[in-house]
């Protein structure tokens, strides 16, 4: 059965770290103008239905990189994914195409019956759900600039978003405590907070006091209040979650070194002010450039 990439959860502690390690080795590589060409005639497919400029061109790099072939399908080429054919069907002719699947997509139901047919490897490139590679490339970034982590915490201020909820998943997993700052309808729901404790002992605060979820972070993380597919609640959106920003303010409420963090892309103004993302304390950049390393990692671990 091919490995796939789907969420957090499927995989250990141990497979995380191993992940994280494999990432820092293939960085220094190719940092030192070393060279894997593991992936050698082999060809990946990006099924891609919403935009993607990060994990598009760090997948595409990541393959080329490592040997291998990437060709990027755009939204009309797919014809919306179950729209044009039959999930199942797809898969099961993909995978006597391409060794490797990527995909983004609105229904995280719909990249798990795509993996379900396929017989290669399927990758979570986000979801409405879920943003694994992102989390895995953050907790690399983490690891960076911050040396033992564990036990240290991790504030997320906003949505509780497919961002957050891998953020959430990768922290539990690495034991580093995690807390949630977002207005009341828009935080985990039961069901995910209990899956959340279920993994480890560490403390996973939902919170709508984003002072509170502020004080003594290591880390104040933050993602767009109007997620791919929100627009229509553009005008609401920016109303309820006004207070629920990055700026000075809140940054000296938390640990005087505090890393500031964003997926990218971000809307300056709202969800962070300039002076945040630009400041000393902010490793968005660095976090941005782990997630080629990652998916370089991320692609020679499933073919493997
Ligand atoms: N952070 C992230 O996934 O960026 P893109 O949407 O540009 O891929
Ligand atoms: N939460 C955002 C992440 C973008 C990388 C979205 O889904 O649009």
């Amino acid at each position: 059965m091919a490995k796939h990439f789907l969420s957090l959860h499927d995989f250990t502690r141990q497979e995380l770290i191993d992940l994280l390690d494999l990432s820092t080795e293939l960085k220094q590589l190719y940092r030192s103008g070393g060279q894997d060409n593991c992936l050698t005639g082999k060809t990946m497919t990006l099924l891609f239905e919403k935009p993607s400029s990060r994990t598009r061109i760090s997948f595409e790099v990541a393959m080329n990189q490592l040997g291998g072939s990437p060709i990027y399908c755009r939204p009309d080429d797919v014809g919306g994914l179950g729209k044009r054919e039959p999930i199942k069907d797809l898969a099961r002719i993909l995978s006597g195409y391409v060794d490797l699947i990527v995909v983004r997509t609105f229904s995280h139901d719909h990249i798990v019956e795509l993996a379900k047919y396929s017989t290669v490897p399927v990758i979570n490139a986000l979801t409405d759900f879920s943003h694994p590679c992102q989390a895995m490339a953050d907790m690399m970034t983490i690891r960076e600039h911050i040396k033992n982590l564990e036990g240290g915490k991790v504030t997320f201020v906003g949505d509780g978003n497919n961002v957050a909820r891998s953020v959430a998943v990768a922290c539990a997993k690495l034991g580093v405590n995690f807390s949630l700052a977002a207005p009341a309808d828009y935080s985990f729901d039961n069901d995910f907070k209990e899956l959340l404790n279920n993994i480890s002992d560490t403390t996973i605060e939902c919170t709508t006091d984003v002072k509170k979820a502020a004080e003594s972070a290591d880390v104040l993380y933050t993602d767009t209040w109007i997620s791919m597919g929100q627009e229509d609640e553009k005008q609401q959106r920016i109303e309820v979650f006004s207070d629920y920003k990055i700026d000075q303010n809140l940054m000296k409420l938390a640990k005087p070194d505090v890393k500031i963090m964003h997926c990218l892309p971000a809307y300056r103004g709202m969800e962070i002010t300039d002076d945040a993302i630009e400041s000393e304390n902010s490793i968005v950049f660095d976090q941005a450039q782990n997630r080629l390393h990652f998916q370089r990692a991320l692609l020679k671990y499933l073919c493997s």
